[in-house]
């Protein structure tokens, strides 16, 4: 259910929707499910990763988007949150629900069909005083100075690129499409130059882990703030090509330790998210290394196109993912606030263990098992 204020008008801002009221002319359309607000603090969703759409221009075979949801995004998806919706949304977020931070994931947020969505969504997050994150490919057609001159020039705006090798045989391979790597590079390149920090995220299977290394010295001349490295999990596309998309994770402690040795000295800090198999205390004292620990289902929310909320980005690619859906932000009887601050609400995410665990990645070693392999 929506409320609505008076005025109306069709879609005038191009941004692709298909949704007759749309854009500038359009009325406001608020969730009912955003009228509450947080007053627990402990339970602040201090950040709000936001799919603005599943459309893609590259072809991953490890994505945890499964391909029929990146095709169906291809048109117009009758589902999706309307643009306005989302500017809402984003606004009430900063209002009600203690949300300093939105990263804007897809898809691809820079996809020609996609840009006025992400545009509008990263202004008016950035006219209510949040942190935005952009999460790009780097291989869309949206030219990065065109960001920049929407966001004028914030410093609340920075950048990740996905690179995962060092060459184009590899990325573009990993990546499904010829133009990848190149791409890929030049973003980062031109981010770097512009002043925005531009983190650089790698994603290992067994494929391409031996370029992981090569990758942060290449990424670092490139003037990355941050290389940002995590395991394959095995969702989505990734659980339908497990064969050859996959890594096991003592291979994974064996390279996380060596890029903690690299990091010695340089600029380029080395992030680690969950799973990081290396310990706080393995860390030599001169290490440029953050291991970083999610606040998923307590501090962290994923909105999914279509109003669907999630307590983490990967959950999308589960068989099952409708377990972990908190409710759509279109129910009529959803109440996002007083959901999330529900006693049992996502007390598997709340309650895990910080260290060298990451619930993702343990419920997809439980789903692909379920997978159907050819
Ligand atoms: C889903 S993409 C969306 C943004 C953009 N299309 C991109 O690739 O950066 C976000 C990040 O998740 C990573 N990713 C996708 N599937 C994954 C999986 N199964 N396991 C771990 N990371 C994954 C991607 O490589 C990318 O760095
Ligand atoms: S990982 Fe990103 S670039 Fe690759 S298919 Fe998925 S959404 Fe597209
Ligand atoms: S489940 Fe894993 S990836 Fe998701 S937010 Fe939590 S630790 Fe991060």
């Amino acid at each position: 259910m929506t409320t609505e204020s008076t005025l109306t008008g069709t879609c005038g801002s191009g941004c692709g929707c298909g949704v007759s009221a749309c854009g500038p002319l359009a009325a406001i359309r608020k969730p009912a499910a955003m009228q509450g607000a947080i007053t627990r603090p402990d339970l602040a969703i201090r950040e709000v990763r936001i799919a603005v759409s599943y459309q893609c221009n590259l072809r991953c075979m490890h994505c945890y988007v499964p391909e029929e949801h990146r095709e169906q995004y291809a048109k117009y998806y009758p589902d999706a949150l309307s643009t306005d919706e989302l500017v809402s949304v984003v606004t009430t977020m900063a209002g009600n629900f203690g949300t300093k931070r939105i990263s804007i994931t897809g898809g691809e947020a820079l996809m020609t069909p996609v840009w006025p969505r992400t545009e509008r969504v990263m202004q008016a997050a950035l006219e209510s005083g949040l942190k935005v994150r952009l999460i790009t490919g780097g291989a869309a057609q949206t030219p990065i100075s065109t960001v920049l001159a929407a966001a004028r020039r914030s410093d609340d705006l920075t950048f990740q690129v996905s690179l995962d090798g060092t060459d184009d045989a590899m990325v573009s391979k990993f990546r499904g499409r010829p133009y990848a790597y190149q791409r890929a590079v030049e973003t980062i390149g031109t981010i770097a130059a512009s002043g925005s920090p531009v983190f650089v995220r790698y994603t290992i299977t067994e494929e391409n882990y031996d370029q992981t290394v090569g990758c942060y010295d290449m990424v670092s001349e490139l003037g990355a703030a941050a290389f940002v490295v995590k395991p394959v999990f095995s969702l989505g596309e990734a659980a339908r090509n497990a064969n050859t998309v996959h890594i096991d994770e003592s291979t994974v402690r064996d390279l996380q330790l060596r890029l903690v040795e690299h990091s010695r000295g340089r600029r380029t800090k080395l992030k680690l998210p969950q799973p990081c198999y290396v310990g706080a205390d393995e860390l030599p004292h001169d290490a440029n290394v953050e291991i970083m620990y999610c606040g998923c289902g307590r501090n962290v929310a994923y909105l999914a196109p279509n109003g669907d909320v999630y307590p983490c980005t990967y959950i999308v690619g589960m068989q099952d993912m409708s377990e972990h859906r908190l409710g759509n932000l279109r129910d009529p009887g959803f109440d996002l606030a007083a959901a999330w601050q529900a006693e049992d609400t996502y007390s598997t995410f709340r309650n895990a263990p910080k260290e060298c665990h990451c619930t993702a990645n343990e419920l997809a070693k439980g789903d692909e098992q379920l997978v159907c392999r050819p």
